[in-house]
Formats: C-alpha cells, sequence, structure tokens
C-alpha cells in the first residue's frame, strides 16, 4: 500500500530527527523552514537523505499529513487555510526559553493543542511526538523488532485520525499509547513527569493513570 506523504513543518532537531525515522520507514517526506528552502537544503540534503525540501505553501499543497514541529510561539505564522481539511500532527510544547515568559499557549485549562486546534479549525489536530526529546526519538526507535518498545503517547478527538497517527508510531519504532482527548494532553506538558520521559508500555501507562487524577 501507498504511504502517505508526511509533511514536516520546522526543520530542526525534532523536525530532522522524526523527518529521518520517516524516510527510513519508507514514507514519503516533505520539509520546511521558516524562510526559503536554500535555507534548510543542505541540513535536509545531509540529516534527511530522500527528504524534499519544500516552502510551507509547496507542503501544504502536497502533504496527505502535516506535522508541526516549529516552535509553539510561532504556529499562527502559518496560515490555516493552507491546512485546511489536514489530519495535523502537533509535536509542540510550550517552552519558555523560546516561546518568552508570558504562558498564553498553555494552562492547565486547556492544553496547548487544544488551542492549536482552535486555530486550525478546519484541520483534525492529533498531539504525538510531543513528550518524548528527539535523542530518545532518535535512539529508543526499533523498527525492526516489537521487543522493549517505548511508548509513543497520542491524544486527539477523532478516533479516525488517532489510528493513521498510530500507524505511524508503530511503523516507525514506537508502542502508541492514547489517552484520550486533546484535553489530557495538559498532562504531557512540561512540568510533568511524562515530559521528556521514553519508557516502556507499561511504565507510562502507570504515570499516565496517576497524572489523569490529578485534572
Ligand atoms: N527538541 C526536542 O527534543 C523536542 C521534542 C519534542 C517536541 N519538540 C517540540 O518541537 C518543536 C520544535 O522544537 P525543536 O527543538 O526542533 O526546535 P528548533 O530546533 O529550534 O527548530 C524549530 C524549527 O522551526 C522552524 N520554524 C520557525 N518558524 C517557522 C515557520 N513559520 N514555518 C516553518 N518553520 C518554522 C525553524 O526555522 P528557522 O531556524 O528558520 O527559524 C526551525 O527549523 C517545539 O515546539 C518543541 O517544543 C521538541
Amino acid at each position: 500500500m501507498t504511504k502517505p506523504t508526511i509533511g514536516i513543518i520546522g526543520a530542526g532537531k525534532l523536525g530532522t530527527t522524526l523527518g529521518k525515522l520517516l524516510v527510513d520507514a519508507d514514507y514519503p517526506v516533505l520539509i520546511s523552514g521558516s524562510g526559503s528552502t536554500d535555507k534548510i537544503a543542505l541540513t535536509v540534503s545531509v540529516l534527511i537523505p530522500g527528504a524534499q525540501a519544500v516552502t510551507n505553501a509547496e507542503l501544504a499543497n502536497q502533504a496527505d499529513i502535516v506535522v508541526l514541529a516549529l516552535p509553539l510561539s510561532k504556529y499562527q505564522e502559518i496560515d490555516s487555510e493552507l491546512l485546511k481539511g489536514k489530519l495535523v500532527i502537533d509535536a509542540m510544547n510550550y517552552w519558555w526559553e523560546v516561546d518568552g515568559l508570558d504562558n498564553i499557549y498553555s494552562d492547565e485549562e486547556q492544553s496547548s493543542s487544544e488551542k492549536v486546534q482552535a486555530y486550525f479549525q478546519d484541520s483534525t489536530i492529533i498531539k504525538a511526538f510531543n513528550h518524548m526529546g528527539y535523542h530518545n526519538l532518535s535512539d529508543d526507535a526499533r523498527p525492526d523488532t516489537p521487543d522493549n518498545r517505548k511508548a509513543q503517547i497520542i491524544t486527539g478527538d477523532d478516533q479516525e485520525a488517532v489510528k493513521v497517527v498510530e500507524t505511524i508510531v508503530e511503523t516507525i519504532g514506537f508502542t502508541p499509547l492514547y489517552i484520550g482527548d486533546l484535553k489530557n494532553g495538559v498532562i504531557l506538558e512540561p512540568g510533568s513527569p511524562l515530559f521528556g520521559a521514553s519508557l516502556g508500555v507499561e511504565e507510562t501507562q502507570a504515570i499516565v493513570d496517576e497524572e489523569l487524577e490529578k485534572v
């Protein structure tokens, strides 16, 4: 079966790491940065051979699935119309050093992904790939064996889209762990014991259960 084309917005640490795993798993990958393709072409050719550097507009036009791998404070630079009708994976976190001290993107009442969903109102947002650091994403992927896999936590309100993302997670070598609606993403944000974790499914599930009791 032909794999969907995945477009990654943000050619930084997370975007390039995820891009490499996806290319290795035979997904067609497009990746864009904040400016022209010239700015990221060398990085992409070295770190993700096989991926194509494109502009945000080209990516939106050609990708079946889009990953937001840019700073949380920058997502409104992407015209929401561009991603209309798409499944969009939100891998972003609020990080004060990058996003500023005024935490308007995330609070205890609403997960950052709910805010992202409100902005990209005609897209389907699924949260994934946000809680694990990029080093772990790279080092702990086990695409060749189902044994000793680490959990990748997923939240989302649309079950069909969740299944699509679960397949991607499995294909690149992790076990998907769906923990409910986008609102539950509050337990994955900086400050949570899940943020930065790279653990097996049972261990992750135990922490998820504890954290969900608190909200
Ligand atoms: N680093 C991790 O381990 C990790 C893990 C999970 C999730 N995350 C999340 O993933 C996101 C990216 O983190 P990162 O560590 O990869 O950051 P990073 O290395 O600083 O990369 C961010 C990338 O986003 C690009 N960008 C900024 N504005 C853009 C725009 N309007 N359109 C397209 N691209 C744009 C930047 O391009 P320029 O350089 O041209 O500005 C840069 O390539 C953050 O939300 C972070 O919380 C990070």
